[in-house]
């Protein structure tokens, strides 16, 4: 894992892919996204480079920019394609394309151990979350956490006489890997401890009783079946947990041997750690009062503040790509992480910056800026068509043109910039691919969709190409 190439405090006045580009690699421990979505609204800020400087309404349509991401994401990431291929339309391709070329980032800067949360809405969640999949893994895939955001009227109340009126918000709670835990704990005040928690012990310490057995619903489990303390289950389904467990258990002061002969197993309420919270999160109210900020789509602190306890440290890096008015840079502040936020929009770094002074006092560094960062773990990057990246080239296309598929010694082969130069293509191994002289002089420099749609002239379409 690297150090983050920038310091903490950091807010970016960019479009966050060149700035994503520029991070290294596995230097993030947790990442909140909040991105557009793709829903016909007004957004105060320009997306992509096309629109730079422009108030921007959310019409998304394919553009040069999406054929070349895409060429880059056909070529390197086959299962991300297929995901973009089944896109509704025209308008949700290119929102998936600008989304995954900015999640491949992500899930290249986030450590093994981190995790991410992805900010989205019914619109396109399904969309979404099989993106994620690709990219992240579904097996990392951890919870689709349903927010809800409204108490009142529905979003997009407009079309109640037609649907049922919609109040959530979902984030997709995904993990960089399979070891990644999560402490999904939430603090309570008295009164509602002692509602979920209606007992008092000897020692004055609230808590409830819970089953020692298991229900006859749970079907026969014989090794769950034990006596134990001579206590023995009364049916097959068996006792809750192993002999082992129960003993340690009563070790602890959790399974007590009653003076009238009876078994209590209690859960306890520990004020320190609060109570357990599902995926289900409706007490957290959208932002107002005091927190108010004029930005439109602005997030409640406390729903990012319990994203930063459950899942980072004290001192860990927490990046928020589309931060806006910066409500998880000011929640991660105050809960002693490291953080770094990026926005396309100038008002962001503004509000950052009133934000966190008036929250921590003027001493704090907030360190604005609007360059692209260099990458400081890869060394030099090699001239683009160097022999050690031939041949790693080589061994990933297994031999084959990245056009034509055939297969060829590799001094036939020619590196070839999978978007071009002249459209922000890096010298990156990333954005480069073998291919035959013949595909080569086809190509030119345009890009690899006109490549393959001369080839597959003969053949099937191209997928994007409808
Ligand atoms: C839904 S808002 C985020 C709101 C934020 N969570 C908050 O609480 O204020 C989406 C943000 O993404 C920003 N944005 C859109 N495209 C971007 C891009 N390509 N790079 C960086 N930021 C972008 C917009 O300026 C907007 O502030
Ligand atoms: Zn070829």
């Amino acid at each position: 894992m690297a150090e983050p190439n920038w310091v903490d405090k950091t807010i970016w006045t960019q479009d966050n892919l060149p700035v994503m580009r520029g991070m290294n690699s596995e230097s993030v421990d947790l990442i909140y996204l909040d991105p557009p979505f793709n829903s016909n609204a007004d957004y105060a800020a320009p997306i992509g480079s096309k629109a730079a400087g422009a108030a921007f309404k959310d019409t998304w349509s394919l553009q040069d920019i999406d054929i070349a991401w895409l060429d880059l994401i056909e070529t390197k990431h086959r299962e991300v394609a297929r995901v973009i291929a089944a896109a509704m339309s025209k308008s949700n391709m290119s929102y998936l394309i600008y989304m995954s070329v900015r999640m491949l980032e992500m899930k290249r800067i986030l450590k093994p151990t981190g995790s991410v949360y992805l900010h989205c809405d019914p619109t396109m969640n399904h969309s979404l979350k099989l993106l994620m999949d690709a990219i992240f893994g579904a097996n990392n895939f951890r919870n689709d956490i349903i927010w809800q955001r409204r108490y009142g009227r529905a979003k997009g109340s407009q079309h109640l006489p037609k649907t049922w009126g919609t109040h959530n918000d979902n984030l997709l709670f995904y993990a960089g890997g399979t070891s990644v835990r999560v402490r999904p704990f939430r603090q309570i005040s008295l009164d509602e401890a002692k509602q979920r928690f209606p007992k008092t012990d000897e020692r004055g310490r609230l808590y409830t009783t819970i089953a020692h057995f298991s229900g006859r619903a749970m079907g026969d489990r014989p090794n769950l079946c034990y006596t134990w303390r001579g206590f023995t289950n009364p049916h097959p389904s068996g006792w809750r947990v192993s002999k082992e467990r129960l003993e340690q258990e009563y070790q602890d002061g959790k399974v007590i041997i009653k003076a009238d002969g009876r078994l209590e197993r209690r859960r306890y309420f520990d004020p320190e750690v609060g109570v357990r919270t599902g995926n289900l999160w409706t007490d957290i109210a959208p932002p107002s009062g005091d927190e108010l900020t004029d930005y439109p789509t602005q997030k409640p602190l406390a729903l990012l503040d319990r994203i930063i306890r459950a899942s980072s440290n004290e001192g860990d890096m927490v990046l928020d790509p589309f931060c806006g008015c910066a409500t998880s840079m000011v929640a991660a502040d105050r809960l002693a992480r490291r953080w770094v936020g990026i926005d396309i929009s100038p008002k962001a770094v503004e509000l950052v910056v009133e934000r966190v002074k008036a929250d921590q006092g003027m001493f704090k560094k907030i360190v604005p800026r609007t360059d692209i960062p260099l990458r400081t773990d890869l060394g030099p990057i090699a001239i683009y068509n160097s022999l050690a990246n031939k041949r790693h080239l080589y061994g990933e296309q297994e031999g084959h043109c990245n056009g034509c598929r055939e297969h060829f010694p590799m001094k036939i082969l020619e590196v070839d910039h999978i978007i071009a130069e002249n459209q922000g293509g890096t010298h990156h191994l990333q954005n480069l691919q073998l291919l035959c002289a013949n595909c080569n002089r086809i190509k030119g420099d345009r890009g690899q969709e006109y490549l393959i749609a001369r080839l597959e002239q003969r053949s099937t379409k191209h997928f994007w190409k409808k």
